[in-house]
């Protein structure tokens, strides 16, 4: 069933909606969860910005190494930023709201033809949040499709599969000058992270919608518990409506994206191969009970099949540590966390 369904049959005899005892949140046993869900961090106004005209060769050197080091702070300090001027278009970023707005409200037979089951199954949808292994389930439906280096996509709604090629080219271009920059603040080349990943030619990029309708009683349920991202680099737009939330400094922030920006985290892998200077970023999608929330984000990670490890320039020299990471396949990862907890990080 999805959410809608589940809003459309959970009412009380006034026919007020309530939240049913499924999707009531508490947060045991979530080393990452131990704030009250709608605490704010004073320092919201403060998430860092990164102007992406300044990473690119439009820039003066003086401007660009100015972004790289502000870059590599922001990886270091928060593992999040809100990237601007990124020239993807506004048009394309609607019309793919749009797109997802339309896939939500295919009815459920319709649906019924893309829904996936395993973590490497190239199209998945559905509701709830990992609900094989969780027995709480998350206020959310969604849509995540294996759009790189294999491009799949559902046949329907009529269009979205062409401008939803088009979206994760331009977001890839993104990530990977982001990429660039940020191996480049590691003290790297900047090609390092792609030479040693296979990023561009073969790094798994995942198109993943969300769809949070309005929730009668927010603060009982949670749209995303907190998780970290398993790849590198995520980029996330919404349709103007908030609701993430960063974990910064042991506090959750609630990020407000300036309109068509792009929120950047990073994931397990970049903190894996920075040998743990760039930790993965741990956020959440918590719940309004006004207005139905759509976001989208594009992670990227490496080539299913490369052994990730620490660089070793971020190893074993008079300024780094030791590697702190065994090297696993990205593929295994991912099948190891689907099965069970990670390295203290739930998913
Ligand atoms: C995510 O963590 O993948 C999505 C969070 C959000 O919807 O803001
Ligand atoms: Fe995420």
């Amino acid at each position: 069933a999805t959410i809608k369904k589940l809003i459309a049959e959970s009412q009380d005899t006034n026919g007020n909606f309530i939240v049913p005892p499924t999707y009531t949140y508490t947060n045991n046993n979530n080393p990452h969860d131990d704030q009250k869900a709608f605490e704010e961090d004073t320092e919201a106004a403060t998430i860092p910005t990164v102007d992406f005209s300044l990473l690119t060769t439009s820039a003066t050197p003086e401007q660009r190494s100015k972004a790289i080091n502000d870059l590599g702070k922001a990886c270091q300090d928060w593992g999040f930023f809100m990237v601007i001027n990124h020239g993807v278009p506004e048009s394309l970023m609607k019309v793919i709201l749009d797109g997802c707005e339309g896939f939500f409200d295919l009815t459920e037979e319709e649906k019924q033809e893309f829904e996936g089951k395993h973590v490497l199954d190239p199209i998945r949808c559905g509701t709830s949040f990992n609900a094989s292994v969780e027995n709480v389930r998350f206020w959310r439906d969604f849509l995540k499709v294996f759009v790189y280096p294999e491009f799949h996509f559902p046949s329907k709604p009529a269009g979205f599969s062409e401008l939803a090629s088009e979206y994760c080219k331009r977001t890839r271009e993104v990530t990977r000058e982001l990429l660039k920059g940020i191996s480049e603040s590691l003290g790297l080349e900047a090609i390092d992270i792609d030479k040693a990943l296979d990023v561009e030619s073969a790094g798994l990029q995942i198109f993943i919608a969300n769809l949070y309708p309005p929730c009668p009683q927010p603060e009982l349920a949670m749209g995303m518990p907190p998780h970290s991202d398993h790849g590198l680099l995520t980029l996330l737009m919404q349709n103007g409506i908030s609701g993430l939330q960063v974990q910064h400094k042991g506090k959750w922030v609630n990020v407000n994206a300036a309109p068509y920006s792009f929120l950047v985290n990073t994931g397990d892998h970049l903190e894996i191969f920075s040998n743990g200077k760039y930790r993965s970023n741990i956020h959440r999608a918590v719940l309004n009970n006004k207005s139905t929330r759509i976001s989208v984000a594009t992670p990227t990670g490496p080539s299913l099949e490369t052994v990730v490890t620490p660089s070793p320039k971020l190893v074993d020299t008079a300024k780094h540590p030791a590697a702190a990471y065994i090297g696993m396949k990205y593929k295994d990862y991912l099948e190891l966390q689907q099965s069970s907890v990670l390295d203290g990080k739930v998913i």
